[in-house]
């Protein structure tokens, strides 16, 4: 059985696209996900692009420690310098070099040539080298460029010291037999190819990411590059989920695995969608809201005779708990201990006394808790901001013919204040009653609202992006309560902003 290194760029080509930004702390959480996952890789930034940027490289290096961690770097030594230095304190760094090699990057974004796209390969691997012992070249637009050109610069860079060469489809462009195609034609005619590792990036303009990067699987790829629910540029990159369940669902015929922990993908995926504030559509494969729903009569009465009749996945193998025991608020400490460790957290005994603290308030309000609000209700810790507004209390008033009006009361360090505003809604009101104590100009560019559980007392999950500025943050906000839960989200994400 080969093994497949699962390289997560969650926190480089996932961030980098528009929605998707994270601070730092939310950076680290991404990050600790990742290594419970057990992914192989973690892309933690590309250091140069900015003091933030270096930062996280840096903090997600110094924390991790049962993964390698990357940095990108462009083929110019004040970029490799750059992440070396974020990347060196940590247990397993990776220098990620890109350069690009398809005739229109190289002519229209490079202004360059061949031949200098080929020095700047080598020198640059070369000089990566003498840093870091592990580096990764990628041949940015690869799937559009001329095989025979592909195969001198991996050549090159193969002969310079790359422990990694990275084929990628940066656009999006291959079909899976293309992608099948070139990987053979690399691994037939590339010198000390069977030295390295090759490594498949691929984009999903077109729908085949997935397809793609397990068809260079099939042709001996023995790395695949993705991000958690396949947040990316554009239509983004391989959804990590999707090919590691199609890697361990189909192992016979790929004679390949992972080691990726798959009952940590669900917890991972909805902590994510809390971070960036952007669920999947419910029809995403493995962590959509309806991948294992059935709703036709016929399909129900097959899974209820054996659940192979209509579902290829058990849903507790991506860590939706089979065990579906809901606890109540006379549930004790030692049922939601339990509870936690079989959904897969490891959390200390301060974290267990907090989350049963948030957990004996939600079973006040809520007659049964399940495992999504026990998910919700953990994730809510690790959101908030140490030393932001805190919601005290909130009164809304609101009619046909009436102004809706709000009164919030806020608390923050020692001090406490109230306004009363007015708005085109009761949550209109109350952001402007937060703004008027926050001071700012906070700009809602989003909003939105889900139910983490159905039923009448469900907790409901609110989302806002807000600016300021040049300064955006993702609030969060949870009450069964919608319009608490909206409050409190604007709060976090105010908070978020004056924290910057
Ligand atoms: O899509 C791409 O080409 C990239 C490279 C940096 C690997 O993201
Ligand atoms: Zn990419």
């Amino acid at each position: 059985m080969r093994n497949v290194i699962i390289f997560d760029t969650t926190l480089r080509d996932g961030e980098q696209s528009p929605g998707c930004s994270m601070n730092l702390q939310e950076k680290l959480e991404v990050a600790a996900l990742l290594e419970a996952l057990r992914v192989d890789v973690i892309e933690a930034g590309f250091a140069v692009t900015s003091p933030d940027d270096f930062a996280a490289v840096k903090a997600v290096s110094a924390a991790v420690k049962d993964c390698a961690v990357a940095s990108l770097s462009r083929a110019v030594k004040g970029d490799i310098d750059c992440s070396w230095e974020a990347l060196r304190g940590g247990v397993a760094p990776r220098l990620h070099i890109v350069l690009p090699t398809s005739p229109i990057h190289i002519e229209h974004k490079l202004k360059s040539t061949r031949e200098e796209v080929l020095s700047m390969a080598a020198e640059s691997v070369a000089y990566a080298k003498a840093l870091c012992p592990d580096v990764q070249f990628s041949a940015e637009d690869a799937g559009r460029s001329d095989r025979d050109f592909l195969v001198k610069v991996y050549e090159a860079v193969i002969a310079a010291g790359a422990t990694v060469i990275n084929v990628p489809d940066t656009v999006g462009y291959l079909t899976p037999g293309e992608m099948r195609e070139l990987i053979t034609f690399l691994f037939s005619r590339t010198r000390g190819i069977e030295n390295v590792c090759v490594a498949a990036h691929c984009h999903n303009d077109l729908g085949m990411a997935v397809a793609n990067s397990l068809s260079a699987v099939e042709a001996g790829a023995s790395q695949v590059e993705c991000t958690l629910n396949g947040i990316g540029e554009r239509a983004g990159n391989a959804p990590l989920e999707e090919v590691v369940m199609a890697i361990k669902t189909k192992q016979t015929h790929f004679g390949a695995a992972t080691r990726v922990d798959t009952r940590q993908i669900y917890r991972a995926s909805r902590a994510l969608c809390g971070i960036i504030g952007i669920t999947p559509t419910p029809t995403k494969p493995v962590v959509g809201a309806n991948a294992f729903a059935h709703e036709s009569g016929i399909h129900q009465h097959g899974v209820l005779q054996n659940r192979e009749t209509y579902e290829i996945l058990r849903p507790e193998d991506i860590g939706i708990p089979a065990n579906k025991m809901v606890l109540g608020k006379h549930s004790g400490r030692h049922a939601l201990t339990e509870r936690l460790a079989e959904l897969g957290y490891s959390l200390s005994e301060e974290e267990i006394e907090e989350a049963y603290e948030r957990f004996k308030l939600l079973a006040d309000r809520k007659k049964l808790v399940s495992d999504d609000d026990i998910i919700a209700l953990v994730s809510e810790k690790s959101f908030e901001v140490s030393g932001g507004y805190k919601l005290e209390r909130f009164i809304v008033l609101n009619g046909s013919n009436l102004p809706a009006t709000a009164t919030i009361k806020l608390s923050r360090d020692d001090a406490e204040y109230e306004e009363a505003c007015t708005g085109d809604g009761p949550i209109n009101a109350a952001y402007n009653a937060v703004n008027r104590i926050a001071g700012g100009e906070f700009l809602l560019t989003d909003y939105s609202i889900r139910s983490v559980t159905e039923g009448e007392d469900a907790l409901g999950e609110a989302i806002v992006k807000l600016r300021r500025g040049h300064e955006s943050a993702t609030g969060r906000g949870l009450s069964t309560d919608i319009i608490e839960a909206s409050i409190k989200a604007y709060i976090n994400g105010v908070n978020k902003i004056t924290a910057i």
